[in-house]
């Protein structure tokens, strides 16, 4: 694959640079990338993820807001869920693209784990189950709440990799929608990858998700995600 640079045009450069990116000279190979964080041109951070992948899984790091338990089952993936875990894995790490990704499946397909391993390749994310997410937002209208709502929001904003779970497990009020809405839009504004699991068919999740989401998903190339495979058995 080339580096970002060689792939943006000159005014997707310029885009890019705005937001944040900068001109660079990969450190391993020398060659010029426009990049964010990463040191490495995509060439070599897909050789790099390679050999990451490849060797053992124990260096996995993750944040403590994931499941434990999703954390020790990633030490045991295998099957169409790792395969899918692998495949989608370059676009959630590639600067620039901010992809939005929806992951629907059965109960017991490997979903949360796919989003843990994720995470722990990248080294970094936040985790939360969407009833959690209002729950604590609903918190902060206590009068005597310390925390305010915009810091909740900001938090969820502001993770460089966010996974919303259990998605479907909500009570779809216009007040639960509109925070939704709102914070992948501020996501997608800033190119932060996002996954949002739920355990629905496809042809219920635009009344789940709303069409907003669902267009800014399919626009970062991320789009929606089917686990179609039988479930782990455990
Ligand atoms: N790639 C895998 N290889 C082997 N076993 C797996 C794999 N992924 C998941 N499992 C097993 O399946 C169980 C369920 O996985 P997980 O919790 O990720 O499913 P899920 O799709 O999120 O289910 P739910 O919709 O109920 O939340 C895990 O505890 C693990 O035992
Ligand atoms: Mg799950
Ligand atoms: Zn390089």
């Amino acid at each position: 694959m080339n580096a970002v640079s060689d792939m943006l045009s000159t005014p997707e450069k310029s885009k890019a640079i705005l937001l944040g990116a900068s001109e660079k000279t990969c450190t391993n190979c020398g060659a010029a990338f426009v990049g964010f964080l990463t040191p490495l041109c995509d060439a070599c951070t897909e050789k790099e993820q390679a050999k990451l992948i490849a060797t053992t899984r124990s260096s996995l790091r993750f944040d403590k807001t994931f499941p434990p338990r999703a954390i020790r089952d990633t030490q045991t993936m295998r099957g169409p869920a790792l395969a899918k875990a692998k495949e989608i894995l370059p676009l959630i790490r590639k600067p620039g693209q901010g992809a939005i990704l929806v992951v629907l499946g059965d109960r017991w397909t490997g979903k949360t784990v796919m989003a843990t391993w994720w995470a722990g390749m990248l080294g970094y994310g936040r985790y939360v189950k969407a009833f959690d997410l209002f729950a604590e937002l609903r918190r902060t209208y206590h009068e005597n709440s310390k925390t305010k709502e915009h810091e909740v929001l900001a938090k969820y904003r502001d993770s460089n990799f966010l996974v919303i779970d259990e998605a479907q497990d909500r009570k779809e009020s216009e007040w639960e929608q509109t925070i939704l809405t709102n914070l992948i839009d501020k996501r997608y504004d800033a190119l932060r990858p996002t996954v949002i699991i739920a355990n629905l068919k496809l042809d219920a999740i635009d009344a789940c998700l709303g069409a907003s989401i669902i267009s800014r998903c399919k626009r970062t190339g991320g789009g929606i995600v089917e686990c179609t495979w039988p479930p782990y058995s455990g």
